[in-house]
């Protein structure tokens, strides 16, 4: 169609919007995760870092009041991370974050959400998600369950097992056309009683849209709870024992 001959001709913006405002409750450290020290750098250059390498026309960083200062001066300047377009504050939960971010990422025509606590995001991955945002408007990236997954009721007894086939481990980036996940917004914001952990579930519940799922990788795990670093270090050490 037409519609498809001006996309490919027309330079389309991408904007990469790297979340740095949670408080990392589960890590129990003094400091919030996303800051603390892997290898040689904070956990959030390496995603910064990443985007910045990577075909993505800017980034948004978003992360808490306190914050703001620190991320510009010792990490966004520090390490010449120039593609860093806004510093902008989160809110309460990951959703309000994420909604800051999407409203400073004007002029983009898709953005892709990526947590800060996954320093493991790979070259391929940022390119895989662009590619297929582009057809899909919607995608995340995500891998195979290797583990049987139960469902238990509140004392902990199971209630089911579903079929470990059918079921993925969501990760981000997390991709969008921004004008399909703003409307989205929208919706989530007459109808605030819902537990919704990412954006995906927001465009399942306010769309029509359907999020294509591909492959992540195994590597690019959150973290969350303190053994998460020790495994992240090893990943980022370079393949050194499997080439
Ligand atoms: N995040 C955010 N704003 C929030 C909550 C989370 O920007 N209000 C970010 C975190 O900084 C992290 C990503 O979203 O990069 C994924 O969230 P999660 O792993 O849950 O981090 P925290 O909420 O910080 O940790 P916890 O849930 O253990 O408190
Ligand atoms: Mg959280």
């Amino acid at each position: 169609s037409n519609i498809e001959i001006f996309d490919t001709v027309d330079e389309v913006k991408v904007t990469a919007i790297v979340l740095a405002a949670g408080k990392g409750s589960r890590m129990h450290s003094d400091i919030p995760k996303q800051f603390m020290t892997l290898g040689d750098y904070p956990v959030l250059y390496y995603s910064l870092k990443a985007f910045q390498d990577s075909p993505v026309d800017d980034i948004i960083l978003v992360t808490g009041e306190d914050y703001v200062e620190y991320c510009r001066n010792d990490i966004v300047d520090r390490y010449n991370i120039t593609k860093v377009r806004k510093i902008v504050t989160g809110g309460a939960e990951r959703y309000d974050s994420v909604h800051n971010g999407l409203i400073a990422a004007d002029g983009a025509k898709y953005v892709l959400i990526h947590d800060g606590a996954r320093p493991c995001i790979t070259q391929k991955i940022i390119t895989d998600s662009i590619d297929a945002v582009k057809i899909y408007s919607a995608c995340t990236v995500g891998v195979p369950v290797k583990d049987t997954i139960k469902i238990v009721d509140e004392d902990q007894m199971g209630v089911d097992t579903p079929d470990r086939s059918r079921l993925w481990q969501v990760q981000t980036p997390q991709s969008f056309n921004r004008e399909l996940l703003l409307t989205c917004y929208d919706g989530l914001a007459h109808d605030k009683c819902q537990v919704i952990t990412d954006d995906t579930m927001i465009v399942e519940r306010y769309s029509s849209v359907r999020t294509k799922v591909i492959m992540g990788a195994y590597e690019n795990l959150k973290i969350t709870t303190p053994e998460d670093l020790k495994i992240a270090s090893n990943f980022l050490k370079k393949d050194v024992d499997t080439k």
